[in-house]
């Protein structure tokens, strides 16, 4: 028989070992465990079982996600998804997918977000993709930058790494629609235990006018040689277009660099229009970031600010949470339900993609995702739903 539940603390080490073959990974060995079970956030941990054997896995962490506006809504990051290889296409996903959706409602965390490691998974269950990024290498060797770094960039080592970093990505991230808040279990992995190692990360800091706007973290990538190394940036948050041009003209500047790599960095991230040859700026493909579903629709949309103009009716259908069906009224800043035949109608995935602003609704309706029923309604909403700018995360989760 199989069966759902809430793992307990002596289950984790069971969950993150299914897991990580999953995605095809060791386990987490014995001594690092005390510190990667601090990842598991009680009580949010899911097992299927068939018997006694555990078959799937899924979890979330609480996060906060700021929406076009700036509020930042509770979220459940979803992830550590996984099911056993000899046990897929059965349903055991469609059954973690239902009950974590079911425990985000009642914990009243209005979204839940994820990064899917294939496109074709979460639609079906209200996923959509509310945020992308783009990979980019800078050559560090080219024709330099237009202008000189206004700021300046210190390096941080050892034990400030932790310290520094955590005290700056919170509110650096909120400032932008899509940003998320890290809780401190989450820097372990990707920056303390690296730190901790010995590995050579190199984690860098922009000071400017107001005091610290920005940060990056790197490391060596790639074949390259004892003189011409390539850095991959892993984490690069900074306020405004000084910081990043800062931070990025420091990184390519390092001697011995000649080549600084990004992935899922910021569509709109201006190294071209920051580079003296913009060809030095060679960006490799785009990708879907933040997989977001809104799972309380009304609070959601009375959450961010709408741009100007007329107002348009909305119908919205959730296959899972149908307590978010209706039709909602946006306009004059705000988002209600109301008793109306709507204008344009989408499912709950495509209403996401246009939430914080990624993509426009004209564009949605246009490639069949939202479907219309008055001809003027696509521009009306695309007024109401612009943003201002692109949505982006930055955290890998
Ligand atoms: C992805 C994964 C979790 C799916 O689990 P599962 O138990 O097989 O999923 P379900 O049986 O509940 O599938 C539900 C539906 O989604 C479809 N689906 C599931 N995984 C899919 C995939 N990778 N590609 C396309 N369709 C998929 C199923 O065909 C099924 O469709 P149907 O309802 O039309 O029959 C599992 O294959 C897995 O563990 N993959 C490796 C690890 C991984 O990628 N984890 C996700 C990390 S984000």
């Amino acid at each position: 028989m199989v069966a759902v539940h809430v793992l307990g603390p002596d289950e984790l080490r069971a969950a993150n070992r299914l897991f990580a073959a999953t995605i095809h990974q060791d386990a987490v060995p014995d001594p690092d465990w005390d510190r990667a079970a601090l990842s598991y956030s009680p009580g949010r941990t899911l097992g299927v079982t068939e018997g006694r054997e555990l078959v799937g896995t899924a979890t979330s962490f609480p996060t906060r996600t700021a929406v076009p506006g700036g509020a930042a809504l509770d979220t459940a990051a979803v992830t550590r998804v996984g099911v056993r290889p000899d046990r897929t296409r059965r349903g055991v996903l469609s059954t973690m997918m239902r009950t974590l959706l079911d425990d985000t409602a009642a914990r009243g965390e209005p979204l839940a977000s994820l990064r899917a490691s294939e496109a074709r998974i979460y639609g079906r269950f209200g996923y959509g993709v509310a945020s992308r990024g783009r990979e980019v290498a800078v050559s560090g060797t080219g024709k330099g930058w237009r202008r000189a770094p206004a700021g300046s960039v210190r390096v941080v080592v050892g034990d400030d790494v932790l310290p520094t970093l955590t005290a700056l990505h919170d509110a650096l991230a909120l400032r932008r629609p899509g940003g998320i808040t890290r809780p401190e279990p989450w820097w372990w992995r990707p920056v303390g235990q690296r730190v901790a190692k010995g590995e050579h990360v190199v984690v860098a800091v922009h000071t400017g006018p107001d005091g610290d706007d920005g940060f990056a973290v790197a490391s060596p990538t790639g074949p390259g040689s004892f003189s011409h190394r390539t850095l991959r940036v892993s984490d690069l948050h900074a306020d405004g277009v000084d910081a990043v041009a800062g931070l990025w003209a420091f990184l390519t500047g390092i001697d011995l660099v000649d080549r600084v790599e990004g992935w899922l960095r910021p569509v709109d991230e201006p190294l071209e229009l920051l580079l003296a040859d913009p060809r030095d700026c060679v960006v490799a493909g785009f990708e879907d970031e933040t997989w977001l579903r809104l799972v309380d629709v009304p609070a959601a949309l009375a959450a961010r600010s709408w741009g100007a103009g007329p107002s348009v009716l909305v119908g919205v259908h959730d296959r899972l949470l149908p307590a978010n069906d209706g039709v909602y009224r946006i306009g004059d800043g705000t988002a209600e339900r109301v008793r109306a035949e709507p204008e344009l109608e989408c499912d709950v995935d495509a209403l996401a993609m246009a939430y914080l602003g990624d993509r426009a609704p004209s564009l949605l309706a246009a490639t069949g995702w939202w479907r219309v029923h008055d001809a003027g309604a696509p521009a009306r909403a695309d007024a109401l739903f612009a943003s201002g700018r692109s949505p982006w995360c930055g955290t890998y989760f």
